[in-house]
């Protein structure tokens, strides 16, 4: 099978770059924006015409959660809503399998549970919103679908907040991280897998369906915090402060776990817990020294 990875720069498209160094089943491809600007419908048509693909996992995206809230957020719409939908209608015409990413920030977090595929969407910020708005795309384009919602994604490539706390940790005697916004850490390499197993559980069989995946175990960012200085060996103190003190501008929920019974049962799949897949992480951080 043809595989096709867009935005394959960010954290979760290098970790499939990664995996396709040694996975032999299918044929990898890789663009981002500089290749192929799904924002650009004439571009998408264009490179599925000349290459053929079976399966498309797009994991281009606006993920800058606070700058969608001002200045961001016509880039996010566009990114994450419009480009969506070109991608949906053009999967359409050409028979192609759309893997698609979401968000645990469709919810409004104030669930008593983990949300499961089945909960109603309530998204509080721009991102959210627009993230929401890109599965309703993929929905309504009538083409063959996974989308995969997952939460809190770190990985060796990229940004993210476990690079920055080790960062901070080596410049600084004390963070504040807030300690009343509980979710699931995601190593995104975990999530490269799981999504590489629904590839072989479904194939290219016509499917249309939401899955949750994330590392297991439901914490509040200031135990990750102390986690990432543990393992990274920093010698830094977390101060755990709220929400409301931290004062971001967008609203994150305040719970955001997710329910992952439908992707075990439908893939077998064995879910990580969030401190076994941290620490090697941290392993490939301190190794690769990205
Ligand atoms: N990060 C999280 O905590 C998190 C949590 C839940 C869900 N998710 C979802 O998981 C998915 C993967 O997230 P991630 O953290 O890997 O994202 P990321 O690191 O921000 O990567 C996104 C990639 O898409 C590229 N891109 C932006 N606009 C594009 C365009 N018009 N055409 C082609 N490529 C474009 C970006 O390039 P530039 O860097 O040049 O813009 C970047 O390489 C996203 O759908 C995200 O919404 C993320």
């Amino acid at each position: 099978m043809n595989i096709l990875v867009t935005g394959c720069n960010g954290q979760l498209g290098s970790e499939f770059r990664k995996i396709s160094n040694y996975e032999e089943e299918h044929n990898w491809s890789f663009t981002d924006i500089d290749t192929l600007d799904i924002c650009n419908n004439k571009a998408i048509e264009d490179y599925l015409s000349k290459n053929k693909i079976d399966i498309c996992i797009n994991c281009a995206a606006y993920t800058a959660v606070d700058k969608a809230e001002d200045e961001g957020k016509e880039s996010a719409e566009l990114i994450n809503v419009r480009a969506v939908e070109y991608l949906a209608n053009n999967c359409k015409s050409n028979n192609i399998l759309l893997i698609h990413i979401s968000t645990d920030y469709i919810f409004d977090g104030t669930s008593a549970r983990a949300y499961t595929e089945n909960d109603n969407a309530c998204p509080e910020t721009v991102y959210g919103k627009t993230k929401y708005a890109g599965e309703q795309k993929i929905v309504s384009s009538g083409c063959s679908y996974i989308i995969v919602r997952t939460s809190w994604l770190y990985s060796s490539f990229g940004n993210n907040f476990v690079k920055t706390m080790l960062r901070l940790g080596s410049e600084r005697q004390y963070v504040n991280v807030v300690n009343d916004q509980n979710g699931n850490p995601t190593w995104a390499y975990d999530l490269a897998n799981a999504i590489l197993l629904l590839i072989r559980r479904n194939g290219v069989k016509e499917i249309k369906e939401v899955f949750n995946f994330s590392n297991d175990g439901i914490i509040p960012w200031s135990n990750f915090a102390e986690a990432i200085f543990h393992i990274g060996g920093k010698n830094c103190e977390v101060r755990s402060i709220s929400t409301e003190e931290y004062g971001s501008k967008a609203k994150r929920p305040l719970f955001s776990a997710l329910d992952k019974t439908k992707i075990k049962e439908f893939t077998g799949i064995k879910i990580p817990f969030w401190r076994d897949s941290l620490i090697k992480c941290i392993e490939e951080i301190n190794n690769n020294n990205n």
